[in-house]
């Protein structure tokens, strides 16, 4: 059999090694493997190349995507969705594995309704994915992100201020509660756990009335424009305050063990799967158990509020 294979939305770090285990346990099954450009692009302007085991060397532990992503908005377009699979045919591509989050499920999820074969994998740091306990990527960002917190905290501590910072997740919180917890944040604002200004601004008067020497705010984007939030803090709780945009750097990087894992895991599986007839799913890891479930199953789907919540309520 013919798979392709492609990247697509936001890169995360183990997106490579996902695709090197694609190409690898294909081979060793007797399949071949297309390596699709820039995502579903690619797909749309037949730019695709062979790969094999050779062209994959050196790829576990590469940051971003060898093949390229892109959001391609125009490929809700049916129009755009027959010709993808047009140029697969010519090759005899028979299947897919599209790599990335909700969008790239989206378009994999048209694609399989047009009859084409398709498995998604969950490559995004945001780990925004219903069905899955954790995305590739996420772990590496997490990572990224407490390292970030470790040397705010320095400087915080130095000179008796209030960190705060954005990290990203779109509309899910979850960089910012692992982080946010393995950096002893004294606030995690998320779109799962809303905070008013007023209550930060009230409790921070109250720590430094209790002599507390330094504050960490991680905050998910969109919840607050924190510079503005800076200031505020700064004019009216007594610490002075400092906000850091966290930004790209959370996407960049060698991914750390736990992600090339689960990419040698999720993208093995994929071809196993596809090996086996099955198709139309989506991958994703339960209690450290590979599962798969149907596109309709996953798509659009929220995750549900995680319980580490608690948690940081306990120790905060
Ligand atoms: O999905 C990953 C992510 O980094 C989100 O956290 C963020 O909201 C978004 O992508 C940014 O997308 P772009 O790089 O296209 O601006």
């Amino acid at each position: 059999m013919n798979i392709a294979v492609l990247t697509s939305g936001g890169d995360a770090p183990g997106m490579n090694a996902a695709v090197r285990a694609v190409v690898r346990s294909a081979e060793s099954l007797g399949h071949h493997v297309y390596g699709v450009k820039d995502g579903y692009q690619g797909l749309i302007d037949d730019d695709m190349i062979l790969l094999d085991h050779q062209s994959v060397s050196g790829m576990l532990s590469s940051g971003g995507t060898f093949l390229g992503t892109a959001r391609v908005p125009k490929f809700h377009d049916v129009a755009y969705q027959k010709k993808a699979i047009e140029h697969m045919k010519k090759r005899d591509i028979e299947a897919l594995i599209a790599i990335g989050g909700d969008g790239t499920y989206r378009g994999a999820m048209d694609l399989s309704k047009l009859g084409f074969k398709v498995i998604g994998l969950p490559g995004t740091i945001d780990n925004d994915i219903a069905g899955t306990d954790y995305t590739i990527g996420f772990s590496t960002a997490v990572e990224t992100i407490v390292d970030a917190l470790d040397k705010l905290r320095d400087t915080s501590q130095s000179h008796q201020r209030c960190s705060i910072v954005e990290v990203m997740g779109r509309s899910c919180g979850d960089l910012a509660l692992f982080a946010g917890i393995c950096g002893g944040a004294e606030f995690i604002v998320t779109p799962e756990n809303p905070v008013k200004k007023e209550d930060i601004i009230e409790t921070l008067k109250k720590h430094k009335e209790k002599g507390r020497r330094h504050a960490i705010i991680v905050v998910t984007e969109n919840m607050f424009d924190v510079h503005a939030l800076a200031k505020e803090i700064t004019e009216l709780s007594g610490f002075a305050s400092r906000a850091t945009v966290l930004g790209y750097i959370q996407r960049g990087g060698h991914p750390d063990s736990e992600d090339r894992i689960l990419a040698s895991r999720m993208g093995t599986y994929a071809t196993e799967l596809l090996n086996d007839g099955i198709h139309g799913v989506v991958v994703g890891i339960r209690d450290s158990q590979m599962v798969h479930l149907p596109f309709a199953n996953v798509v659009g789907f929220p995750r549900p509020k995680n319980p580490l919540y608690k948690l940081y309520k306990k120790i905060a």
